[in-house]
């Protein structure tokens, strides 16, 4: 074990990791990193096959983020964005309102994902409140869907695995059953929810006059296993949240910024699709820095503005809000995405991901689905029946893609590809190949 190993397993805890894998299988080392690739201390390069935990949206050291962040480092890094006014957060928020006109007014900036569920939640309760509805304290979330790691966001995840430790400190919270499920575009009822809905709107007319908010993943649910449901289901919930005075909440920390073709992937269900509240973090500063953007509506907004004796303000306060850095960075996101056309990349080369795990059709890739630039199946023994949990069959593709030069985290027993929305064909073709080997691997033994 090189000294480095052994300091850092002394000291450093790793996120989401059962720290004794790491005497079974050392981490690997990083020393240097651009474009899609990880270089390795031994000399390896490995393709980041999930942009580092799905925030890599440009890749690894893009120039021109490298540059928009060493050119505001040179002026401000960060300053308390209470009583200061800071030209690359004014512009920020403007920018991202000018992507849907008139649809939201005023934008609450803070650091990680997290932190932004949390906003828009504690947004939607006292919104509520403000408007005389102090009975409204309730929200509603999605079957699998995934918020973040607080206690709150916890409470309206439906992730057992990482909630289980805490269910007793977690509030209670609305979980919606029976989702359109859908495999990625191609599916025919891809934009047709008509099956699913009623059953779902009865689950939400039971607990409606108690509801602040309904807090859902759009399209795409990523750690409760990247599955896909359809944006018909957005388009009928925001209906019904505006009929029913609760607001709806989009987390697009994962599924947005163009992960899944649009800017929002609420807007693949159409504009009224679009929620009240959306959250984006994650491929929002290019995943250079942690930042969580809520876009608001300005009606909304209006209803926190009183004089001060009133004592209606959103008193919410991160240290970092705003951070100019991180608001910079964003900025030149935005202005990539533009001049790179990257949502166009993502609709030209997207596809080729899920066709490509279509086509391994392998009898141990099952239930392959894909949308943008993400692609994903399930293992399963060739009899279609789970792998026994202990073999930790994912665990161990991931360790043979390693080896074979690709970073291809499993979520459990599902694998996926979610490559830097820059990612050429020949790399995703690389991307299939390593996946294809390394499931062969490990199914055998
Ligand atoms: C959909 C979704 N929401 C929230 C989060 C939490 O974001 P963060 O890890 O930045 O707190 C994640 C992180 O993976 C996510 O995928």
């Amino acid at each position: 074990m090189s000294d480095l190993l052994a300091r850092d397993r002394r000291v450093f805890w790793h996120p989401c990791t059962q720290m004794t894998d790491h005497d079974l299988v050392p981490p690997i080392e990083v020393v240097g990193a651009e474009g899609i690739h990880l270089h390795l201390a031994d000399g390896r390069s490995l393709i980041d096959g999930i942009s580092s935990w799905w925030c890599k949206s440009l890749g690894h050291r893009h120039p021109r983020l490298i540059r928009a962040l060493t050119d505001q480092a040179g002026r401000f890094e960060h300053v308390i964005a209470a009583n200061t006014v800071q030209e690359p957060t004014v512009r920020l928020c403007e920018r991202l309102l000018a992507l849907h006109p008139g649809r939201w007014g005023r934008v609450f900036l803070a650091g990680d994902g997290s932190t932004g569920i949390e906003i828009a939640l504690k947004m939607a309760v006292q919104w509520q409140r403000q408007r005389g509805q102090t009975g409204r304290t309730r929200f509603a979330g999605l079957e699998d869907g995934y918020h973040g790691e607080t206690i709150a966001t916890m409470s309206v995840s439906d992730c057992g695995v990482f909630r289980a430790p805490f269910q007793d400190l977690c509030f209670d919270a609305t979980v919606l059953t029976g989702l359109p499920r859908r495999s990625g575009p191609e599916d025919p009822r891809w934009l047709d929810a008509s099956a699913e809905w009623p059953a779902i709107e009865r689950q939400l007319a039971a607990i409606a006059p108690t509801l602040a908010g309904v807090v859902v993943e759009p399209v795409l649910q990523g750690a409760g296993g990247m599955r896909l449901v359809s944006p018909d289901l957005l388009r009928r919930m925001a209906a019904w949240c505006r009929a029913h005075g609760v607001l709806l909440i989009a987390d697009e920390i994962a599924a947005g910024s163009g992960r899944c073709g649009a800017w929002l992937a609420s807007s693949l269900g159409g504009d009224e699709a679009l929620p009240d509240l959306a959250v984006l973090s994650k491929g929002l500063t290019g995943g250079v820095l942690p930042l969580c953007a809520v876009l608001i509506p300005e009606a909304i907004a209006q209803a926190f503005e009183a004089p001060w004796i009133a004592g209606r303000a959103f008193l919410h306060s991160n240290t970092y809000t705003g951070h100019a850095l991180a608001c910079a960075v964003a900025n030149e996101v935005l202005s990539v995405y533009e001049d790179e056309d990257i949502l166009g990349r993502v609709a030209r080369h997207g596809p080729r991901l899920r066709q490509g795990l279509a086509s391994l059709d392998s009898p141990h890739l099952n239930a392959v689905r894909g949308v943008g630039m993400m692609a994903a199946a399930d293992l399963v023994r060739a009899d279609g029946t789970p792998f026994p949990r202990e073999r930790r069959t994912g665990w161990r593709c991931f360790q043979a893609a390693l080896r074979r030069g690709a970073l291809l985290r499993s979520l459990g027993d599902t694998v996926y590809l979610l490559p830097p929305l820059i990612t050429e064909p020949g790399d995703q073709d690389r991307l299939l190949a390593i996946l294809a080997e390394s499931v062969a691997e490990v199914v055998r033994d």
